[in-house]
């Protein structure tokens, strides 16, 4: 961090929050915040006059409650710059009424309760999002007695008791007493691995953590008695496992089992441990002095909010969705956009360093080149055809499409800024949008070389490339069967699947249609698949209108680990198809061909439908 902020080239904002960004890659536009910090930093010398003279006292966040700070502050030793801070909702304010005694004891005179923020506006090529982690609030999970036994602590509580600059300099004392504790039990996985209590996934770091706090114990108080409470332990990296056993050599009991229960002795503090040990298969009860609660990790409070302004999708665990897991694990789906530490998944140290390498390298090879190279596959407007409605601009996942509605002067695509991912191609009623390598004409003509001869006996599956072809690649590899009489046409992402495609399909004679990509939340697009679905839905219920039974359509998420699934949907859909009648085929292919001559009657000109409902 003194590092960063002592770099020639690197501008730190500290007390800033970005209010909005716009743009694309190599020119975003990004407007931040700078709160006031009421002290001239560059002024301050740290001397901790005004914290001395400051009578007001709360509870220090750094040092998790333990011990106070002032309204004038340094939020951490380590904190760059270090400069004092004050807490403006703490402060009793400038009236020298009422206080003021921080101004009159700064000998520098750096002290400027009136310091109003500052809204700045930065023009850069790309953005690299590392906002870190929260850890998980036990408060719910009552049978652990966090918020009623003073000796439950969480690992972060942990961390500050054992740590030099902490509260008690090192010295390891039990809250209640201030004693030093004999027997310590570690529980792990609270808030991780499980359904309901919680979150389902594994936050990584708690194993290795709870390791190397029981090494330090030893290390210090080499008599305490270390119980660790867990599922299984995880771990995986470099010496990790070696440490493992390291701390079994130690003496660190490891029990298989997660406590139930926890009770509390009221006169000594002392706390009960009710444990059923899966390896010995019995109940088991513990005393012990102290508890840590080892917790998981979640995405950061304010993650959500900033996902907004970037345009970032999420997976459902809250987590930024990186744009290839393989191929691209720091990119964010918009180009120029990369990811660094716990904002894309709980992580360790070393990942997170090395992610925050690989983000740097990444953004410094666009920023150091003069040109931007990107796929060829982009949206391309033809203006002849353009009535600037506006339903392109709406749909586009990455706002790369302008229209101004009123002057009518036509969409303008930001050729960098397009992703490829054809929702708005799919979306224009106009025909005016081409999508490059993916053209109308070409979609078309692979439908009708698909189902050119005994279309009654064929399947048409439109399958997104990066999940559900691949997912049908895997079912492949991994030589699952599945019928062999389906056509597969592979579109970028299941948004570029225009309604007129599959009305075609049906109208060629396709009995059964499958459309399907990314699971949502998963799509490639940022949320382009939530266009599909609603496209899908507006079809189930033109379908019916038209007597052509819904089903016939199926839409379906496949992931490209879900080979298994991709293989099973192949075979219902043959089941499917052998239920769909002549009759009623031929009476498909009547009714859209009917509809589609009125339309081309009415000279095709309907009025650009609005999108009825905004992605979530
Ligand atoms: Fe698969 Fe969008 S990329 S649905």
């Amino acid at each position: 961090m003194t590092d960063a902020g002592r770099h020639p080239k690197i501008k730190l904002m500290t007390l800033s929050e970005v209010e909005e960004v716009s743009g694309y890659i190599g020119n975003f536009k990004v407007k931040v915040r700078q709160n006031a910090r009421f002290v001239d930093e560059k002024a301050c010398t740290a001397c901790d006059k005004c914290a001395e003279v400051c009578p007001v006292v709360v509870p220090d966040e750094f040092q998790q409650g333990f011990s106070s700070r002032k309204a004038a502050y340094i939020p951490h030793p380590q904190a760059v710059p270090s400069a004092y801070v004050i807490d403006i909702k703490q402060c009793l304010g400038n009236n020298p009424i009422a206080c003021a005694k921080c101004m009159e004891a700064c000998e520098k005179k750096c002290i400027d309760l009136n310091m109003q923020d500052r809204v700045v506006e930065l023009n850069v090529g790309t953005i690299i999002v590392a906002t870190g982690m929260k850890v998980y609030d036990p408060t719910p999970l009552d049978e652990y007695g966090y918020t009623r036994f003073e000796n439950v602590v969480t690992s972060m509580e942990f961390e500050r008791l054992i740590c030099g600059s902490g509260p008690t300099k090192g010295s390891l004392v039990r809250p209640s007493d201030r004693q030093v504790p004999k027997r310590i039990g570690f529980i792990q996985c609270v808030g991780s691995r499980t359904e309901n209590r919680g979150n389902p996934y594994c936050s990584n770091v708690c194993c290795m953590n709870t390791i190397k706090d029981s090494l330090l114990i030893k290390e210090h108080y080499p008599d305490t008695e270390i119980y660790v409470f867990y599922m299984d332990i995880r771990a995986f990296g470099k010496g990790f496992e070696d440490l493992f056993r390291r701390s079994k050599e130690e003496g660190v009991h490891y029990i298989r089992g997660l406590p139930g229960e926890i009770t509390e002795d009221p006169d000594t503090g002392n706390l009960r441990v009710r444990v059923e040990n899966t390896t010995a298969a019995r109940v088991e009860d513990y005393e012990l002095d102290m508890v840590v609660l080892s917790l998981g990790l979640e995405p950061a409070d304010d993650l959500k909010q900033l996902a907004g302004k970037l345009n970032l999708s999420r997976t459902s665990d809250g987590f930024v969705l990186e744009s290839h897991p393989k191929l691209k694990p720091v990119d964010a789906p918009t180009p120029g956009i990369f990811f660094a530490g716990c904002v894309e998944a709980p992580k360790d140290v070393k990942d997170s360093v090395t992610q925050a390498g690989a983000a740097a390298a990444r953004s410094s090879i666009i920023l150091s080149s003069d040109t931007i190279t990107s796929e060829a596959i982009k949206a391309v407007v033809d203006l002849e055809k353009c009535t600037s409605c506006g339903v392109c601009a709406k749909v586009c996942p990455y706002n790369a499409i302008s229209v101004d509605v009123k002057a009518k002067t036509g969409a303008q695509i930001v050729a960098a800024a397009c992703s490829g991912c054809g929702t708005c191609a799919a979306e224009c009623k106009f025909d005016a949008i081409t999508m490059q390598h993916f053209t109308d004409e070409q979609i078309m003509a692979q439908i009708d070389a698909a189902l050119d001869e005994e279309p009654e006996n064929k399947t048409l599956a439109f399958l997104c490339n990066w999940c559900s072809y691949a997912g049908g690649d895997l079912a492949g590899t991994s030589r699952l069967k599945y019928p062999a009489n389906q056509r597969f046409i592979r579109t970028m992402c299941s948004g570029r699947v225009a309604e007129k495609f599959i009305l075609h399909a049906f109208e060629k004679g396709a009995p059964v249609v499958l459309l399907s990509g990314c699971h949502i939340g998963d799509c490639h697009y940022i949320d382009a698949n939530h266009w599909t679905k609603r496209r899908a839905e507006k079809l189930w219920a033109r379908m019916e209108k038209l007597g052509i039974r819904p089903e016939r359509l199926r839409l379906e998420w496949i992931s490209s680990a879900e080979g298994a699934r991709f293989a099973r949907i192949m075979s219902e859909l043959e089941e499917m198809r052998q239920k769909v009648t002549p009759k009623e085929i031929e009476h498909t292919k009547k009714v859209l061909t009917e509809q589609r001559l009125l339309k081309k009657k009415a000279g095709e000109r309907e009025e650009a439908p609005e999108p009825q409902a905004e992605p979530a």
